[in-house]
């Protein structure tokens, strides 16, 4: 009996592209409002990192209010050459040629926090940020949080769960957060897990690296990479509960807000 559910992506390189365009749609789904609306559309991890990348890269000319520049309040979250956010990202990524308004090379996460940032700093207090720290999050995601102990990043740990190397390219803030409080809610279709038994009984359980119409490829939890032809399964089926555990089991509030920075830090090898 095969209960996979069809819809799930097959195929390595056709595993890539919907993840990519799923993390796209996110990110623009979550930033796609115009001027027009309100804050409480914007999400708040977005907003915490955008207002640090603001800090660090706009505040230098435009100020911490957002209005040191001649006719630019940029806090007013209305802006004159930008009306929707996709035009604002563009804007933000490709600088205000023969302007001092530089080009910037941010990721589709930086951008979505920028954005986000942007459209509600009126309302938004810089001092209630809680982001955290970056290099107190990389020591906690190998020690206290554990997560070293199922997670790769940059060829070091296991594969038995998704490589984080370049999460903080792919996801948003605020999806990185979900994914760390609600593993399960969050979980998305090419990370579920599988389990797989075989004609004699034995139950495999793993991660799906490839799949065709006729075989799959496994990594089980010995981290050993299996291939079976699916007619000799008795049974495949995708699990729709996480495996990974709440961070809040081993982490406070300000702790997950330190390994949220380090995972947003993760761009890929370079
Ligand atoms: C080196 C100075 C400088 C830096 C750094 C800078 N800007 Fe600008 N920015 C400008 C100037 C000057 C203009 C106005 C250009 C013009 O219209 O002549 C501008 C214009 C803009 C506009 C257009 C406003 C409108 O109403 O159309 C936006 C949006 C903007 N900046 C956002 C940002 C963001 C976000 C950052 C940080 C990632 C940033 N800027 C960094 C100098 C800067
Ligand atoms: C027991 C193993 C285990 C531990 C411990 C664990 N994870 Fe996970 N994690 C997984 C598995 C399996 C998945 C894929 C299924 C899912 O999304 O829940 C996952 C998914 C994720 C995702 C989503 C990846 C994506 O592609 O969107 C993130 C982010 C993440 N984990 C971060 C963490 C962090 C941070 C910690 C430590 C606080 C942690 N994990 C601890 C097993 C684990």
């Amino acid at each position: 009996m095969r209960t996979l559910n069809p819809r799930l992506p097959v195929g390595l390189t056709r595993l890539v592209w919907p993840l990519a365009t799923l993390g796209l749609l996110a990110m623009f789904g979550a930033a796609s409002a115009t001027a027009q609306d309100h804050a409480g559309q914007y999400e708040q991890a977005n907003i915490e990192f955008g207002a640090r990348l603001y800090g660090a890269n706009c505040v230098r000319c435009h100020g911490e209010g957002g209005a040191e520049v001649p006719g630019i309040d940029l806090s007013t979250g209305s802006y004159a050459r930008a009306e929707s956010d996709p035009e604002l990202m563009q804007l933000i990524r490709t600088g205000i040629p023969g302007t001092a308004m530089p080009p910037n090379d941010f990721s589709a996460s930086e951008l979505t926090g920028i954005v986000s940032y942007l459209r509600t700093m009126r309302d938004f207090d810089l001092s209630a940020v809680t982001l955290g720290d970056a290099a107190r999050g990389q020591t906690l995601f190998s020690g206290k949080g554990a997560c070293a102990s199922c997670h790769r990043v940059r060829g070091q740990g296991p594969r038995t769960a998704p490589d984080l190397t370049a999460i903080g390219a792919t996801r948003t803030a605020a999806n990185l957060k979900n994914a760390m409080l609600d593993p399960t809610g969050s979980m998305i279709a090419v990370n579920r897990p599988v389990r797989a038994v075989l004609g004699d009984g034995t139950v495999i359980n793993g991660r799906r690296l490839n799949e065709d119409t006729y075989t799959i490829q496994l990594i089980d939890e010995n981290e050993r990479l299996r291939s079976f032809d699916k007619a000799d399964l008795r049974e495949l089926a995708a699990v729709t509960t996480s495996p990974m555990p709440p961070a809040t089991d081993a982490l406070n509030e300000q702790e997950i807000g330190d390994v949220l920075a380090y995972l947003l830090t993760l761009k890929g090898m370079d």
